[in-house]
């Protein structure tokens, strides 16, 4: 079994862009960190990471019955994309929704997610601890369909 991570724009800067917000963690030990933990689990975990808004939907086409879940940090494309969320709509498998940052006590426009209503659920102000909760919100749900 394995989970895609989906990364939005600008979050390849990680680490250096706006540290006091989002932290000094890279992408790339962000990514290892969550293989390893899920490898633990059995599990595989790929990972993208895209600025471009039909890359982020051609992957989530993609992922459509070849990964149990996809976690994503859609970034600035939370708040204004329609495709985006069309394309959650429109594969089977379940999508959770990561922000580091607290969106909820930042700027009035990062309160509202046109992603969040077709996700499980939402993840935000955690740091990036909030991949790994979602992963395991993944793991713990697969456990609970097996019994
Ligand atoms: C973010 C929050 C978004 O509002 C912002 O545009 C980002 C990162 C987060 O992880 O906190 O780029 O998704």
């Amino acid at each position: 079994k394995q989970l895609l991570l989906l990364n939005g724009p600008n979050l390849n800067l990680l680490g250096t862009r706006e540290p006091h917000i989002y932290g000094k963690s890279g992408l790339e030990e962000i990514e290892s960190e969550l293989a390893a933990f899920l490898k633990e689990e059995g599990w595989g975990l790929k990972s993208f990471q895209s600025n471009h808004e039909g890359a982020l939907v051609d992957a989530i086409h993609e992922a459509n019955q070849h990964y149990e879940g996809i976690i994503f940090n859609p970034a600035a494309y939370t708040h204004t994309s329609v495709a985006l969320r069309d394309a959650i709509s429109a594969v089977e498998i379940p999508v959770i929704e990561v922000h580091i940052s607290n969106v909820h006590n930042r700027e009035a426009f990062r309160r509202e997610s046109l992603l969040a209503p077709v996700c499980w659920g939402q993840i935000a102000g955690l740091g990036t601890l909030g991949y790994k909760a979602a992963a395991l919100a993944f793991l713990e749900e697969d456990k609970r369909k097996d019994d």
